[in-house]
């Protein structure tokens, strides 16, 4: 075959398809930013997959090699195959049509060895790179979480980082670097009372991370874990490197939306320089690089959420609109006069008012799970509930304003023992823990792609085949109609059903990348990681004089809300912006809970995994003097 490509202004003159793949190579091992001395894994996309473009260069041209990142001659960074997958790990935007549909090898996930995943199941696993070679974890015995920054098991390839011409400069630290002669030598502190976890079983099931014995050993000396450096991830965040009010931004504001990281960043940016077209319609190169990118983000929301079918994916504005999206269509379909929609009391206002109007329009009622002085959920209650009026559960996987962790499975189990369909609001939990929707077992599940590390504007609605094939349409217009005429209008298979107009193409291509993002990381090991920075701000906070803990329920996730005496919530919100310490301060648009406490608002720290104990420190020093006062 022969392809005729025109470059403007030159000649016109045909080359054959080994010619271009060779141009290909030559231009894209040119690009800034590759990876000097990289070995260069060579995928191919396979003629006729979704990944391989109808024309253009390298990646695109079915059957062509796609190389990965090699300038040769170059030897800044041996070529040792460790360092190099972990680079080549952060820089996704690079690799511009991944060499799968989910952007990750096939045989690059593994188990992670020893781990019960919270929601069983090691489906997903974590790629091999991230779970112990990778610069992100550091070697057993290290005192972790976010202490001081310490040496790197792989601290040649952060050097070596540093040298790319993407790279940052490295960012100020929490703490401000003792001069080099007065540091002490820090050895790996087996004192610090804050790795020391019990193994529990929480209502949710899930066993927190401590191995028996972990009460003599600090969780940086477990065998099963590497542990996590904290300050290597940091890095990967431009906008942590902000000073706010002349202070390290302390970006404590996680559960209203979390930072980007770079690959995340660049990723939308390539999208928008290399790829931006509409997709799915038009017949054109950009058109099919956009739909690949498109569709091949949906493929890893399949992944993340492991959902059997990835026509289940939705993309949608939201969680506020996914919810919307099964209450105006489902709901509309389903529920009739004296119907019944149970949710729980911790519920966001997305999670009640699109039920509130659905039932207030069709004669049904509201029912609400009530939950302990904990801020859990009584099931004993919830099953009271039940009864065969009840036509839909709809609850949150962990609350914004308390952080409390749901025992969603138990809760879906009970509502289909009743009849009911479920739908599990993630909006919270996704960037804490995994999430196994087929392990979960609900009918709906909905994120939003702003709190895990992602894009504003972008986020999923997952639902079981046989349910959103029987839901009708929300929205028409284009994209979901396969004919039109005056009289009728057929409509698009999933999922394109429920996408109507133009979608938020680059967002969701951004979404994908953070996803690879986070199970680079393993999201056992962000799961663990921050499951200890919760308990040493909860027992550095509780501590406090005049602190009242708002949601103190055994298993809690992020969130650390808290009101101080004699203090507004806006006083200690600005107190700590002084600081450079971002948290919200306000309802959190979860009225009922908080009034469930007797409190209107409520100071709410919550945490990522790029959170250190120095900016808990730094939080709790301010709220000390301002309760002192
Ligand atoms: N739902 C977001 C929050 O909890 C906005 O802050």
């Amino acid at each position: 075959m022969t392809v005729t490509t025109v470059v403007p202004g030159a000649f016109e003159a045909p080359i054959d398809p080994a010619a271009l793949a060779r141009m290909a190579s030559a231009i894209f091992s040119a690009l800034p930013g590759q990876l000097p001395g990289a070995q260069a894994p060579v995928n191919v996309a396979p003629p006729g997959s979704p990944l391989s473009s109808p024309a253009g260069l390298g990646p695109g041209v079915p059957g062509t090699p796609i190389p990965q990142g090699q300038v040769p001659g170059t030897n800044l960074i041996p070529a040792s195959p460790t360092p190099v997958l972990s680079l080549a790990n952060r820089i996704p935007a690079l690799l511009p049509h991944a060499p799968a549909g989910n952007g990750v090898p096939d045989n690059a996930f593994a188990p992670v060895p020893g781990y019960e995943p919270r929601f069983g199941g090691n489906a997903l696993g974590v790629p091999e790179a991230a779970s112990g070679d990778s610069y992100y974890f550091l070697p057993n015995g290290h005192p972790s979480p976010g202490g001081a920054p310490q040496p790197t098991a792989k601290a040649g390839s952060l050097d070596a980082l540093a040298q790319l011409p993407f790279a940052t400069p490295e960012p100020p630290r929490a703490v401000p670097a003792t001069p080099a002669a007065a540091q002490p030598v820090t050895t790996p502190s087996t004192e610090s009372q804050f790795y020391f976890v019990d193994a529990v079983v929480l209502p949710s099931g899930y066993t927190t991370p401590a191995t028996p014995g972990a009460r003599e050993k600090p969780l940086g000396v477990q065998d099963r874990h590497p542990a996590f450096d904290v300050h290597a991830v940091r890095r990967d965040f431009p906008i942590l490197s902000e000073r706010v009010n002349g202070h390290p931004l302390a970006w404590l504001d996680n559960a209203a939306t979390t930072q980007k990281p770079r690959s995340v960043i660049e990723r939308v940016s390539y999208f928008y320089e290399h790829e931006n077209s509409n997709i799915h319609r038009a017949a054109h190169e950009l058109a099919a690089r956009a739909t690949d990118a498109y569709e091949a983000a949906r493929e890893k929301v399949r992944g993340f959420l492991n959902a059997p079918d990835v026509n289940e994916v939705i993309f949608v504005r939201g969680t506020t609109e996914a919810i919307n999206l099964v209450a105006k269509s489902w709901g509309w379909q389903h529920i009739g006069e004296g119907d019944e929609i149970i949710v729980s009391h911790l519920e966001h206002h997305a999670n009640i008012v699109p039920w509130q109007q659905l039932a207030s329009a069709k004669g049904a009622k509201l029912r609400v799970i009530p939950v302990d002085d904990s801020g859990q959920v009584l099931l004993d209650e919830y099953q009271k509930l039940l009864n065969d009026r009840t036509k839909i559960v709809s609850v949150t996987q962990v609350s914004n304003a308390l952080g409390t962790v749901v025992p969603v499975k138990k809760i879906v189990e009970l509502a289909h023992r009743a009849g009911a369909k479920a739908l599990v609001d993630g909006a919270q939990s996704v960037s804490h823990m995994r999430v196994d929707v087929q392990d979960i077992g609900a009918d709906f599940f909905v994120f939003s792609g702003h709190k895990i590390f992602g894009p504003t504007g972008i986020g999923a609605l997952w639902g079981k085949r046989g349910v959103l094939e029987n839901m009708p349409p929300w929205q028409g217009g284009g994209n979901m109609i396969a004919d039109v005429t005056f009289e009728k209008t057929v409509f698009q298979p999933l999922p394109n059903t429920f996408e109507a107009g133009t979608g938020n193409i680059a967002d969701a291509v951004g979404l994908g990348a953070a996803i690879d993002y986070v199970q680079r990381l393993g999201m056992e090991n962000i799961a663990r990681y921050e499951h200890e920075l919760l308990v040493y701000g909860q027992n550095l906070l509780r501590q406090i004089p005049g602190v009242r803990m708002i949601g103190t329920a055994d298993d809690k996730a992020s969130v650390m809300s808290f009101v101080l005496a004699g203090h507004s919530t806006e006083e200690v919100g600005r107190a700590l912006n002084k600081e450079g310490i971002a948290v919200r301060t306000g309802h959190h648009c979860a009225q009922p809970i908080l009034r469930r406490f007797g409190v209107e608002t409520t100071v709410r720290p919550s945490l990522a995994f790029y959170n250190t104990t120095e900016e808990i420190d730094r939080l709790v020093k301010v709220v000390r003097r301002l309760g002192q006062r």
